[in-house]
């Protein structure tokens, strides 16, 4: 039952990089991953939205930095609302509006962060408080990595059985380990195939099986590697990931290419210089930027030397994000 009635309010959520990651549905309208994945929330990367309920409306709307959004991403945000209003057991239309304070050019997904913010604002307008886990999974239906964006710190998103234990958790809190995203800004485009329809041809990769099969091992490496701080066992963890994911895929049909020249240039340039005795590892998502994960001591030069590679546009970093927080509500 609604705890008040339907009102307004504003939730706030970092974007998050995945260290072992989620590509694949064994269900797909529930959001239900093949593997579980673990993540880093990145502070000062965030979303934040706001969500009115009113009586006045007819139909829910959407704007997203300023702009007015029609089409499928209205219709992928109404569909979440319907969730919500279900849960909350309340007819109302809403209207939604959602600034990123980091450019969509930074090439950094924005869904994450956006469902994250989603989920506690409109859970919290719809007069219902749901506590972290509940609003994870409510988040994970809008977008999968937004589950990750709920819990603060280092955070495991588990397998589960099914829809109620399909959850992200907090393994460690953000000062476990003072690590940096570097992340290398190699093209601003957008990008061909974006990750729901990306990842809707898992399947169809002879390797994703493997990927699945093996990745209970890799989550147990990077968990302990993340409790331990074991850079050497973290960095080889993170980019065996990284790899098998695009090696997903780069064999599904048809196949997605997700990397540009200097995509390559700086992972080979990463791999160097850990060779040399810097700690860096690299991890690509369903783009071609690249993220450089090293620890706080080493950002000044880790950023100067992705800086000085031929391809790389911008370099923008983050720490270990905390938790999705409400702003105002009212
Ligand atoms: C490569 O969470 O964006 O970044 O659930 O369809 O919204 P949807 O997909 P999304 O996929 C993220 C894919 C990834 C890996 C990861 O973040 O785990």
């Amino acid at each position: 039952m609604p705890n008040r009635p339907p009102g307004s309010a504003t939730g706030i959520a970092c974007a998050n990089i995945a260290f072992i990651k989620y590509w694949g549905n064994r269900d797909e309208t529930l959001r239900l991953p093949v593997n579980g994945s673990i993540s880093m929330n990145l502070a000062g990367l965030e979303t934040r939205t706001s969500v009115t309920f009113s009586d006045n409306r007819q139909e829910d709307s959407l704007s997203i930095n300023g702009r007015p959004i029609t089409g499928a991403a209205l219709q992928r945000v109404a569909s979440f609302l319907n969730l919500v209003r279900q849960m909350a057991g309340i007819h109302t239309c809403a209207e939604v509006t959602s600034e990123s304070n980091f450019p969509s050019r930074a090439g950094i997904a924005s869904s994450a962060s956006g469902f994250a913010a989603l989920a506690l604002a409109a859970s919290r307008a719809a007069g219902i408080k749901l506590d972290e886990a509940g609003l994870s999974r409510l988040a994970r239906r809008g977008s999968g990595s937004a589950c990750r964006s709920i819990p603060g710190g280092f955070v495991e998103w588990q397998v589960g059985t099914g829809d109620s234990d399909s959850y992200a958790v907090s393994i460690a809190p953000p000062g476990q380990w003072p690590l940096v995203d570097c992340i290398a800004i190699v093209s601003s485009d957008p990008k061909a195939t974006g990750s729901t329809e990306g990842q809707a041809l898992a399947g169809t990769s002879p390797l994703q099986t493997s990927r699945v099969a093996d990745a209970p091992r890799r989550l147990e490496v990077c968990r302990n590697a993340i409790l331990q701080r074991d850079f050497a066992a973290f960095a080889g963890i993170v980019e065996l990931d990284s790899n098998m994911l695009h090696a997903v895929m780069m064999t599904s049909t048809p196949a997605l290419f997700y990397w540009q020249p200097a995509t390559l240039t700086v992972m080979q340039a990463v791999q160097a210089a850990r060779a040399k005795g810097l700690p860096v590892c690299y991890s690509i998502d369903a783009g071609p930027n690249v993220h450089v994960i090293t620890e706080v001591a080493e950002q000044e030069r880790t950023a100067n030397l992705l800086r000085g590679l031929p391809g790389v546009q911008e370099v923008r970093a983050a720490h270990v994000g905390g938790p999705a927080r409400i702003f105002s509500e009212a």
